[in-house]
């Protein structure tokens, strides 16, 4: 099992893309630490894994709490070690166009998208760097780089997040750690259901490979870069889209 051992922190890992990424792993023999937003949620994080004789479990944060980022850090801590992969998945849209949007929809966005990137990211740094290894990978958007109109707020959290993934990436080349990103085209989950099957159908017109894409499309990116087959990547931005835009 080429991640046996290994621990994998995945943030937002209740639904879509960030369970998809946390059961790809467990099922790769790692030992995953799903986040979720509620106590429930990360109970049935935790049910999952075991139903699925996996090792991890569940547990309870909202990455934009301070004081719970380095409780659930120092538990993870103490109960597992520290991890040797964080997934940055959390995240949230608010969209508006921008004359009408609101200071709190800017800044929801930006805390949850792209300031949690920079605690959580601070809090596994200095483990990393101590045993000389790690794996960071920040789940962007397509829209990071191409733009998106009524997105303003979530557009700049994700460039953001690139922008990041490349300096990061350059300071902590040389210790053997690697911070790459992936950028998904459009994946079906909650943040993606609100669209009609005639809105899905003109979606899916701009895409080459003519379906929308699916959360374990993500994963598997996830499971590459994370890999010890990828120590060569770093400060990358791999798109997943299907070939609605090639970077
Ligand atoms: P989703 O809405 O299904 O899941 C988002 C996850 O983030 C949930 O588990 C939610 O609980 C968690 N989350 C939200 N706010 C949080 C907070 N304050 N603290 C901790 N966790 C929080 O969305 P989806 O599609 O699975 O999105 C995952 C990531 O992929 C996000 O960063 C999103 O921006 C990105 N993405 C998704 C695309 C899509 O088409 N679905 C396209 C491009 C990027």
């Amino acid at each position: 099992m080429p991640f046996t051992g290994q621990i994998v922190l995945v943030t937002g890992a209740s639904r879509g893309i960030g369970a998809a990424i946390a059961t790809h792993f467990a099922a790769k023999g790692a030992t995953v630490i799903g986040t979720a937003t509620t106590e429930s949620g990360a109970e049935s994080i935790s049910a999952q894994f075991k139903d699925n004789n996996t090792l991890g479990r569940g547990i309870c944060l909202d990455v934009t709490d301070v004081a719970a980022r380095q409780q659930v850090f120092d538990t993870i801590a103490t109960d597992y070690g520290y991890p040797s992969i964080l997934i940055n998945n959390a995240g949230i849209t608010r969209d508006n166009l921008f004359l009408r949007m609101k200071e709190d929809e800017w800044l929801d966005v930006i805390n949850t998208n792209l300031n949690a990137l920079y605690h959580l990211t601070k809090l596994v740094i200095k483990p990393m760097l101590k045993v000389r290894y790690g794996r960071i990978i920040n789940i962007a958007s397509v829209v990071g780089v191409t733009g998106n109109p009524g997105q303003v707020n979530y557009v700049a959290a994700k460039a953001g997040m690139i922008g990041f993934t490349k300096a990061l990436a350059l300071e902590i080349a040389a210790r053997n750690i690697t911070v790459n990103a992936i950028a998904p085209g459009f994946i079906e989950t909650d943040m993606t259901n609100h669209l009609t099957e005639a809105q899905a159908q003109t979606v899916i017109a701009k895409i080459p490979i003519d379906r929308l894409g699916v959360p374990a499309d993500i994963a598997h990116a996830a499971l590459f870069l994370a890999s010890k087959d990828s120590s060569y990547i770093t400060g990358q931005t791999l798109h997943v889209n299907g070939g609605m835009y090639l970077g």
